[in-house]
C-alpha cells in the first residue's frame, strides 16, 4: 500500500519526525501563517523569537508573522537577509549571528527561519552553533523548503570548495508548511520544488508516483491534492530521517538524481538564471534512471515514464536542456568526483531496479558514468 492511501485530504495534516528525545511536527495546509503564533507559543511560552526572512518573503508575508506571534505575546525581531544562494556564506553567516546577538536571543529563545532553503540552511546553522544551540522552527515557503530542506536538520553554508560543506545536523522543533504561501512563487520555483515530490515516489513509493502522474497540475493549482503531495513527501521524508539521521546508511537515498544535478548545478556556475536546483534534480531523476537501464538493472518502460512525467509538467529531462550547454563528458564526471567521494575511480549513486526501487550503489565504475554521459550527450 502507498504512503498516499495513508493521508485522506480532508484529514488534519500534522506529520511527525519521531528521532528519540528530539521528536517535532510538521504542520502542513493552507492556514500555517495564521496559526503559527498558536503553535509556536505551544512550544516555546514565554519566549522572544528572532525571525530570519529574505527580502523577498520579508515584502510578502513578515508583517502577518509578526501579527501573529505578537497575538500570542511573543516579541519577534526580524533580520533580513538577501535572497539568493549567495547568501550562504561566511559573511552572511556572522552578520546573522551578531544580529541575533544583538536582539538578545538567549539559549531559552527561539529563531524562526523564513524563507525558502537558502533561509532554512542559514539560519538553522546560525540557531545550531548560537550559544553552543538554540531552538528554531522552520517556516519554509517554497515547495522545494517544504518537501525537503526544512525537514530533516541538514543546516549549513557554502565554501570556496562547494556547497553545504560547512554545517552542522540541528533538528527544528517545529516545522509549518503553509502551502497558501506557495500561491506567490513564479511556474519555474515551483515546478523545481516538484522534482524533489517526484523523488519520494521513485525512491520508494510507486503508488505515489502514479499518483503524482494523475494529480500533478491540481498539485500545482493548489488545494487538497497540493497539501496531500507535501505530507506524503514530509511523511517519506520523516520516515527516513527517523532511521538515519546523520546520513549513515538510508538517509543517502534521499540523493537520488543529486549525484547527476550537483554535477550540473556546478558547471552552470550555481547560475539560476540558467538551472535551478530542482531542475538539475529533474534532470538528475531522468539520468539515474536511464543509466540503471543502460546497467541492466532498471525496465526501459520504467526510465521512459520517469521522463515523460517531468516533460509533461515542463521540467527538464535531459542534459540537452540545460540553457547555455553542460560543457563536455569528462567535465561533467569530473564535476561529480568533486561532489561525491571516489575510491579508486569508483563513485557511489543512488540506482533503480525500477519505478519506485531505488537502492545506494557504491562502486559504480567512472568510465561506465562518462561512457553514458557521452552517449547521453549525443542525444
Ligand atoms: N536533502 C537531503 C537530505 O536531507 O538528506
Amino acid at each position: 500500500m502507498s504512503i498516499a492511501d495513508l493521508l485522506p485530504a480532508e484529514a488534519p495534516l500534522v506529520v511527525p519526525v519521531a528521532l528519540e528525545g528530539r521528536r517535532y511536527d510538521i504542520h502542513i495546509g493552507r492556514d500555517g501563517l495564521g496559526r503559527a503564533g498558536a503553535l509556536i507559543a505551544g512550544i516555546a511560552p514565554g519566549a522572544r523569537a528572532a525571525i530570519v526572512t529574505d527580502e523577498t518573503v520579508a515584502g510578502l508575508h513578515a508583517a502577518r508573522l509578526e501579527a501573529g506571534l505578537a497575538q500570542y505575546g511573543i516579541a519577534a525581531t526580524r533580520i533580513t537577509i538577501p535572497p539568493g544562494e549567495a547568501s550562504k556564506s561566511y559573511a552572511r553567516f556572522a552578520e546573522v549571528c551578531d544580529a541575533l546577538l544583538a536582539a538578545k536571543i538567549e539559549r531559552s529563545d527561539l529563531v524562526i527561519a523564513f524563507g525558502g532553503g537558502v533561509v532554512g540552511d542559514l539560519a538553522g546553522f546560525a540557531a545550531s552553533v548560537l550559544r553552543r544551540g538554540v531552538r528554531f522552527v522552520q517556516l519554509p515557503t517554497s515547495l522545494l523548503a517544504q518537501v525537503d530542506s526544512s525537514v530533516g536538520g541538514k543546516t549549513g553554508i557554502n565554501s570556496s570548495h562547494g556547497k553545504n560543506l560547512i554545517g552542522a545536523f540541528h533538528q527544528p522543533s517545529l516545522v509549518i508548511a503553509d502551502t497558501a504561501l506557495l500561491d506567490t512563487l513564479s511556474e519555474r520555483e515551483f515546478k523545481a520544488g516538484y522534482a524533489e515530490v517526484v523523488k519520494y515516489g521513485l525512491i520508494d513509493d510507486p503508488a505515489f508516483f502514479d499518483w503524482c502522474e494523475a494529480n500533478w497540475h491540481r498539485v500545482i493549482a493548489g488545494g487538497p491534492e497540493r497539501d496531500h503531495a507535501v505530507a506524503v513527501s514530509c511523511r517519506a521524508k520523516a520516515a527516513i530521517v527517523a532511521r538515519d539521521e546523520r546520513e549513515e546508511g538510508d538517509r543517502a537515498l534521499l540523493n537520488l538524481g543529486h549525484t547527476f544535478a550537483h554535477a550540473l548545478e556546478r558547471l552552470t556556475g550555481y547560475d539560476s538564471a540558467r538551472l535551478v536546483h530542482g531542475e538539475a534534480v529533474a534532470i538528475g531523476l531522468a539520468l539515474a534512471f536511464r543509466f540503471s537501464q543502460r546497467l541492466g538493472l532498471c525496465p526501459g518502460q520504467d526510465a521512459l515514464r520517469v521522463a515523460r512525467h517531468l516533460d509533461h509538467v515542463g521540467l527538464p529531462s535531459r542534459l540537452q536542456q540545460v540553457p547555455g550547454g553542460t560543457g563536455s563528458a569528462q567535465e561533467i564526471v569530473a564535476a561529480m568526483a568533486q561532489d561525491k567521494k571516489v575510491k579508486r575511480g569508483a563513485l557511489t549513486f543512488i540506482l533503480a531496479r525500477g519505478i519506485g526501487q531505488s537502492f545506494i550503489a557504491p562502486g559504480v565504475a567512472a568510465d561506465d558514468v562518462l561512457a553514458f554521459v557521452t552517449d547521453e550527450l549525443k542525444g
